[in-house]
């Protein structure tokens, strides 16, 4: 039994008012139109068939090989959408889902339940509805006496009464794909001159059979978004989403509003997080650290209890017991090793750090490799850019870097030597001796 998913994507959004097209834009980092995507793959083993339109190589590119396409050519509405797909899906399903692009919140275990539904009935088509007050121009399920669905009636088609039906159409459905392929054929041109999937209810109905719908208690997970407005309802949602389920995990979330934690991030237990954090991209966080408050960590390994307090960490790898902060910037290719200490005002780039070295105040570290043990003194700074290239810094085990040095790259500073304060050292310098002034000269062997 194959089954195989759907998503419309196809339209403008014009109400977003953006260049961008509206199933691209990002909550928590990922274009709208990943999060069905991810839910289509779980509940049905195979990539989704997203219907593009609207600025189609844009959303093709941005999905990659996470789905397969067809493209409308013109938006005629959602049931000539399905339409496209036929060609690619007819004869190798048995049964086809269907949601859209934008509807992030939508879970894989709804989606599971709707096919569940379907599987167990005889009837060709299932569908969510959900009960609100405010019908945010969604379809209206018109049921029987007896309770079974009639139809779905657009809000522009419907009468003051069926206006007045609090039960909407989110518009996700599961079909018998044999039928749905015979009964798309069937669909009238509505008078706004569109095809509407919904009429496949009443083109069901009319021939006796009968239409399964679940009544998905949860709103929040029936949020369409068609403006920006909807956008923030969502994101806050999937915030919260996150944010819970890390919660239930063993994580400390001291202030759930403030803290982004994208899809994509990983977190060991015991690790307490403060208000304003961030954490994003490919992040992974290990046991009982310390972040926040106030830190952005993008793409970065942290081990375990390490301490991010008011600081940026971009691509950078932290071995276990750093601490970093207030106001550190870690950049691309940082790695500090085990319990390094970084105090407020540094920076570090494309630089090792050994473990047990210290770089307490205001300092820049680029395109260098620091031994075991050295202390970089306040205000020392690695000069590794000459104005055409960048030169590496090398600087061995149990090294001290008095205050205010310049190291002039490239540079070797064997292991155990000294620099003077105020140092400009333009030279290498062998291990073992003190070097002072400007240019820095040895002045002494140390013991
Ligand atoms: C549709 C439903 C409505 C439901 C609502 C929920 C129909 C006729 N109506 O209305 O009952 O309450 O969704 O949001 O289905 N799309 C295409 N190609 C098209 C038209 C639409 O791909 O030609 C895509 C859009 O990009 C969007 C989705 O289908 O992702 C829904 O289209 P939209 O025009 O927003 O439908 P609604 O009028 O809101
Ligand atoms: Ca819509």
């Amino acid at each position: 039994m194959k089954i195989r998913s759907v998503i419309l994507a196809a339209g403008k959004g014009t109400r977003m008012h953006s260049e961008l097209p509206k199933v691209l834009h990002p909550i928590l980092g990922q274009p709208m139109i990943m999060y069905p995507v991810a839910i289509a793959q779980t509940v049905t083993l195979s990539p989704p068939v997203v219907v593009v339109g609207h600025a189609a190589e844009q959303v093709c590119a941005a999905v990659g090989d996470a789905a397969e396409y067809v493209v409308q050519e013109q938006q005629l509405g959602t049931g000539h959408a399905v339409q496209q797909a036929e060609a690619l899906l007819r004869g190798n399903c048995e049964y086809v889902l269907i949601t859209y692009g934008d509807m992030p919140l939508l879970t894989a275990d709804t989606l599971q339940k709707l096919l569940d539904v379907q599987l167990a009935h005889t009837g060709p088509i299932s569908m969510l509805t959900f009960m609100a007050d405010d019908p945010r121009g969604f379809g209206r399920i018109v049921r029987a006496a007896d309770g079974s669905v009639r139809a779905i009636v657009e809000q522009a088609q419907a009468t003051p009464e069926e206006l007045a039906i609090k039960e909407l159409n989110p518009g996700v459905y599961c079909f018998s794909a044999d039928w749905l392929w015979n009964a798309l054929k069937q669909i009238e041109l509505s008078p706004k001159g569109e095809y509407y999937l919904t009429d496949l209810v009443e083109i069901a109905v009319r021939e006796g059979r009968s239409v399964q719908a679940i009544t998905v208690a949860d709103e929040i997970e029936m949020i369409g978004i068609n403006t920006r407005i909807h956008l923030s309802d969502a994101t806050a949602s999937m915030q919260q989403r996150i944010n819970r389920a890390w919660m239930l995990e063993g994580v400390t979330i001291q202030d759930p509003a403030t803290t982004y934690i994208e899809p994509t991030v990983k977190i060991g237990r015991d690790t307490v997080i403060a208000p304003n954090t961030h954490l994003t991209g490919s992040t992974e966080i290990g046991t009982a650290c310390q972040l926040g408050p106030n830190s952005f960590v993008r793409d970065s390994k942290l081990g375990d209890r390490c301490e991010v307090f008011s600081s940026v960490v971009e691509a950078a790898l932290l071995e276990d017991d750093v601490d970093i902060g207030p106001f550190a910037h870690l950049r691309k290719g940082a790695h500090l090793g085990a319990g390094v200490h970084m105090g407020n005002f540094g920076e570090v780039k494309n630089s090792y750090l050994g473990p047990g070295t210290k770089m307490g105040h205001f300092s820049y570290l680029g395109d260098a490799t620091i031994g075991v043990n050295v202390n970089i003194g306040a205000g020392t700074i690695t000069c590794n850019y000459d104005g055409e290239r960048k030169h590496p810094t090398e600087i061995g085990d149990d090294v001290f870097i008095g205050s205010d040095t310049m190291l002039v790259a490239p540079l070797k500073i064997g292991a155990g030597a000294r620099t003077g304060a105020g140092s400009v050292v333009t030279k290498s310098v062998t291990e073992k001796t003190l070097v002072v002034g400007m240019p820095a000269r040895a002045i002494r062997k140390l013991d």
